[in-house]
Order: C-alpha cells, then structure tokens, then sequence
C-alpha cells in the first residue's frame, strides 16, 4: 500500500468524468488499498479515485467514529438509484479543498447500486452521514465538487483564493 499525492483545486483533472471500470483487477485492489491508506492519513471520511489522478469510478468511505473500529467500505461503478424528498443540512469538507468547509443540503436518505471488490453487485440504503458522503464522493466521479452545490458568490471566492495560492506556490 502506498499513500498517493491528493489533488487540490483548480487541478483541471478534478473537472473531469471518471469512467467506468470495466474490469476489477489487480490494479484497482491496489487503487482501493491505497486509496485508503491516503483517506486514513489525511485525515478524511471519503475518496474518491480521481482525487488521487485515476479517473476511474471507484470510492471509498469510512464514517465510523473515531473511537469505533474502522468500517471502511469500496464502492466501484456506485450508481444512486433513489433519493429521498427529505433532506439534510451537513457541513462538508473535501480533501481537494483542505480546510474549507461549508453547510451543504442534500436528500437525507439515498439507495446506491454498485459492485464491491469481487465484482459483485450489491444495494444498500444509507441515511445521516454516510448517505452525505456517498452523495459527495459520488459527484467527485462526474466532476462535480460540493462548492458546486453552494451560491456562485461563495465558489467563485473558494476558487479565487486556491487559484492565487497555486499560483503562489507555481511561482515559488
Ligand atoms: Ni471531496
């Protein structure tokens, strides 16, 4: 296992729609090892491949709490097949955006189709927090952060600000 670099906005790389995986090989148990690895150390609840430069439909989750044992989970091709009305209000962050973090509403409840590591196909219901973090790493997949889901005011300032820091850092 291996702790890969996170990419940070405006990588133009974290715009981009990740493709399916057509086949689960070697390759992707090892991205799924090391994509946990790197969601562990960073600290994060969530990962989705493209944040590590693989643009491939691939997430991996662990909402347990800090003192609860590790539950982590690896969603490959996820797919959300239902959604509640009901929604909830949660303060998100992302591991492309570090350190920024802001109230997001989503539907509360959600069902996701996707195969697990051995390529079988599975559903499950989740609510509260986990249902947040599916949805979040879900959008990852389609180039979508969860700034989008806030007014253009406040994206264009997140955006604004990481732009002038890469460019710093460029520049440096
Ligand atoms: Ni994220």
């Amino acid at each position: 296992m291996a702790i890969r670099p996170i990419l940070i906005i405006p990588e133009p790389q974290l715009r981009q729609i990740s493709a399916p995986v057509l086949k689960i090989d070697r390759d992707v148990e090892k991205l799924v090892a090391d994509m946990l690895e790197t969601m562990y150390d960073a600290p994060g609840i969530g990962l989705a491949a493209v944040q590590v430069g693989v643009k491939k439909r691939v997430i991996t989750i662990d909402v347990a709490r800090d003192d609860a044992p590790k539950d982590p989970i690896a969603l490959i091709n996820p797919e959300i097949i239902a959604v509640s009305e009901e929604t909830s209000i949660y303060n998100e962050g992302c591991l492309s955006i570090p350190e920024y973090y802001e109230e997001v509403e989503r539907p509360a409840r959600v069902t996701v189709r996707y195969q697990d590591l051995k390529g079988a196909m599975q559903q499950t219901e989740a609510e509260g927090l986990l249902a947040t973090c599916i949805q979040h790493e879900i959008d990852h997949l389609n180039g979508i952060l969860f700034i989008d889901h806030l007014s253009r005011l406040k994206r264009d300032r997140v955006i604004k600000k990481f732009t002038k820091a890469a460019r710093r850092e460029a520049e440096a």
